[in-house]
């Protein structure tokens, strides 16, 4: 009998209305157009303004487009995924509200965190239950409500973040199609780059912390930038090098939109030409989970079966890993 391989079957994503431009946030803080564009590569991203509501609403939204485009059954769906670095709420799983609200009222359901990495780490995740056999159908989401502890008065981190959500729909594949292999990482020596440093439990808020405004998300840019360049190229090269693939072979780059120059430079690693690698960081800015699967659900029209695909994708903590995977269907 065939080995049994996790492919992604269907696609769906949301992103909120409010578009956010380079323009209007020249009116917040003391920045312009060209700075950013040239730095980031950013020209907006969308911002969920509407009070009460939060990741799960983004995440609902990704995962009923899905639902609706496959025809599926959502009481079909056994394990529900959001993966997110924005949870709804602390001590109530954002998953949890999620599946029921969907209608997945036969799956079980969790939140996975890893930054800038969750939804890369929750395809090894998804595609492990599917190997195992112990699970048919599994819905990983990747959602974030960035804009819920950004300071829009720090033009450091202000003009990158936006809001969104994407989903896909993992199933068994019996002709070898889907997760080929993997390169995870993470060196906890990273967090003090990149972090929001009040409101969890090391520094739960309160009068004074919220005084300083360490609620916020903080980073520094350049040992970041630096760290995501080299780490995120640094694992493409290697699952390349592993499985015997040059460029030729790889029919897209699906890389993490945090900064459009670490996007290139990775693909200058693999020596991968302009037409191969999506990008989309221009309309969105970074969504933190959600930009792996916006990229599918914009790109899939123009994936065929077999595409070969390398993922990549960097975060806070750090975190960082590449994806070796091979698409399963034509749209
Ligand atoms: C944030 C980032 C765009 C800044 O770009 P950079 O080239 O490193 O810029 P610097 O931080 O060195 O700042 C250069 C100058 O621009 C200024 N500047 C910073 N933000 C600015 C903005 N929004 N508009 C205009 N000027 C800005 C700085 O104050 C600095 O001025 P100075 O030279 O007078 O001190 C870049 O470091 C980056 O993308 N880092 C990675 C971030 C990331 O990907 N995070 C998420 C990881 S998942």
């Amino acid at each position: 009998m065939s080995k049994i391989t996790a492919a992604i079957t269907a696609v769906g994503g949301y992103v909120p209305e409010y578009v956010l431009t380079n323009k209007i946030l020249e009116t917040m803080v003391e920045t312009n157009d060209e700075w950013i564009t040239s730095r980031t590569g950013i020209k907006e991203r969308r911002i969920l303004k509407e009070d009460g509501k939060g990741t799960s609403y983004l995440a609902i939204k990704a995962a009923e487009d899905l639902i609706q485009k496959k025809g599926l059954d959502p009481k079909e769906i056994d394990l529900v995924i959001v993966c997110t670095a924005s949870p709804d709420m602390k001590a109530a799983s954002t998953a949890a509200y999620t599946a029921t609200e969907i209608g997945a009222v036969n799956a079980f359901s969790y939140d996975l965190e890893a930054a800038c990495s969750s939804f890369l780490f929750g395809m090894s995740t998804a595609s492990a239950y599917i190997e195992s056999g112990r699970y048919k159908k599994i819905l990983l989401i990747g959602a974030d409500k960035n804009s819920s502890f950004i300071n829009y008065k720090d033009r450091a981190t202000c003009i990158i973040f936006g809001d969104g959500a994407g989903a896909v729909l993992f199933e068994p594949n019996e002709e070898g199609l889907g997760l080929q292999d993997e390169l995870l990482r993470s060196n906890g020596e990273g967090r003090e780059f990149l972090q929001a440093t009040y409101g969890g439990s090391s520094y739960p808020i309160n009068k004074d912390t919220f005084e300083e405004g360490k609620h916020y998300v903080f980073q520094d840019g350049k040992t970041v930038f630096k760290n995501a360049v080299f780490n995120m190229a640094d694992v493409a090269e290697k699952i390349m090098k592993r499985n015997d693939l040059v460029n030729d072979d790889i029919a897209w780059l699906a890389a993490h939109q945090a900064n459009k120059r670490i996007i290139d430079a990775t693909a200058n690693r693999i020596k991968l030409e302009d037409d191969k690698v999506m990008m989309n960081i221009q309309r969105y800015g970074n969504t933190t989970s959600a930009t792996l699967p916006l990229l599918l659900f914009d790109y899939e029209s123009q994936l065929k079966k077999g595409d070969k695909i390398i993922f990549a994708a960097f975060g806070g903590g750090f975190t960082w890993g590449s994806i070796y995977f091979k698409w399963a269907y034509n749209s």
